[in-house]
C-alpha cells in the first residue's frame, strides 16, 4: 500500500479527496493536515473534522498554517460558502479529540516522515504553505518523501484570474519552493480536473449504489449539488462541477487513467497580471530541466468508478 499524508482546505472537493484517500484499498492514510485556503484555518479544520466523522474515518487532523508564506491571505466564500463547506445540514459535530491542538502541523509531518519505515507520498490539495515550510525547515527529510502530488495550476487558463488557479495564486512562493525541490512532483491542473465533472449520471449512481435512504449518500449529494450551483453561477459551466482535489489522489493509485507529461513548469511570483500563473513548457522551449509530471488528460469514467467505490465504502463504514 501507498503511505500518504494529505494536506487540504475543505472545501467541497477536498472532502471527496479525504474520502478517497481514506477508503481506497491501496492507500494507507497516515494523517491529515489543514491549511488556510477555501476558508480560514479554523473553518477548514472544523470542516475536515466533520467530514472525517461523517465518513467514519479514524485519523488525526493537525491544523497547519493560517497564512501564506509572503502574501496576505485570500479565501473563497463565493465558491465554498461562508462555512467553507456550505449546502447541507447533515454534517455532524466532530469528535473533539480528533483535532491535535498545540502542535504545529509542519513539525508533526516531519516526525511522521522520520518515523515511517518507508518513503511517504504527500498530497496537497489546498494552498501549498504547509508543504513548502516542511521542505524549507527539514531539507534532510526530502529523502523520506516518495513524491508530492498537487491539485493546482493550469496549462492554458486559471480560475481565480484569467491565468492563475486558486491554490497556486493564494501562495505562489510556496508553489515555487515545491517546483524547485528536486522531488518528483505530480500535478493535476484545471485543464484536467474540469474533465472530471460530476454529471447528473454520477449523482444518480451515488444514490443507486449507496444503501437505501443512506444519510451519507444524501450528504454527499447535497455537497455536490451546492458545488454544481456554484459552478453554474460563477463559471457558467453547466455540465457538472469539476471534482478537482480527488484527482491528485487518483493519480497515485491509477496513473494509467491519466496522460502524464514530464515538463518544465515555473510559477509567476511577481505582482502583476500574471501573478500565480503556472507557465507550462508544452513545446519544450525552456532551457531549464523538466520538473513536474503534469497530468494533461484523464479518463473521467474510470475516475468516477474509483470515486464511487470510495463513496460506497464510506457509506458502509
Ligand atoms: C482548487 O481551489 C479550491 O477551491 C478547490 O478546493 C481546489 O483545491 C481548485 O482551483
Ligand atoms: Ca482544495
Amino acid at each position: 500500500s501507498i503511505p500518504v499524508w494529505l494536506d487540504c482546505d475543505p472545501g467541497h472537493d477536498d472532502a471527496m479527496a479525504i474520502i478517497l484517500a481514506a477508503y481506497h484499498p491501496t492507500i494507507q492514510l497516515l494523517g491529515i493536515s489543514t491549511t488556510h485556503g477555501n476558508q480560514t484555518l479554523d473553518k477548514t479544520t472544523l470542516n475536515c473534522a466533520r467530514v472525517v466523522k461523517a465518513a467514519g474515518i479514524k485519523t488525526k487532523i493537525i491544523p497547519g498554517q493560517a497564512l501564506p508564506l509572503v502574501k496576505p491571505s485570500m479565501v473563497a466564500p463565493e465558491i465554498h460558502g461562508v462555512s467553507g463547506l456550505d449546502g447541507t445540514d447533515l454534517l455532524p459535530e466532530p469528535d473533539e479529540d480528533c483535532i491535535v491542538k498545540n502542535e504545529k502541523a509542519v513539525l508533526h509531518m516531519a516526525q511522521v516522515l522520520r518515523d515511517h519505515p518507508s518513503k511517504v507520498t504527500i498530497v496537497a490539495v489546498g494552498p501549498y504553505t504547509n508543504v513548502a515550510l516542511l521542505l524549507t525547515l527539514f531539507p534532510e527529510l526530502k529523502s523520506k518523501i516518495e513524491k508530492i502530488s498537487l491539485m493546482g495550476g493550469g496549462i492554458y487558463s486559471g480560475n481565480r484570474t484569467p491565468v492563475a488557479e486558486f491554490n497556486v495564486l493564494v501562495d505562489p512562493e510556496a508553489c515555487h519552493i515545491i517546483f524547485e525541490s528536486g522531488l518528483p512532483v505530480y500535478m493535476v491542473p484545471l485543464d484536467v480536473t474540469h474533465k472530471a465533472a460530476v454529471t447528473d449520471k454520477v449523482l444518480e449512481a451515488i444514490e443507486k449504489r449507496c444503501m437505501p435512504d443512506s444519510k451519507f449518500a444524501k450528504l454527499i449529494v447535497d455537497l455536490l449539488l451546492f458545488f454544481k450551483h456554484t459552478y453554474e453561477r460563477v463559471f457558467h459551466l453547466y455540465n457538472g462541477p469539476p471534482l478537482h482535489d480527488p484527482c491528485a489522489v487518483a493519480i497515485l493509485v491509477a496513473p494509467e487513467i491519466f496522460t502524464i507529461r514530464h515538463l518544465r513548469v515555473d510559477v509567476v511570483t511577481d505582482h502583476g497580471l500574471a501573478l500565480g500563473q503556472t507557465i507550462c513548457d508544452v513545446y519544450q522551449k525552456s532551457i531549464l530541466p523538466a520538473n513536474v509530471h503534469m497530468a494533461v488528460d484523464i479518463d473521467p469514467t474510470a475516475f468516477f468508478e474509483i470515486m464511487l467505490d470510495a463513496w460506497v465504502a464510506a457509506d458502509q463504514h
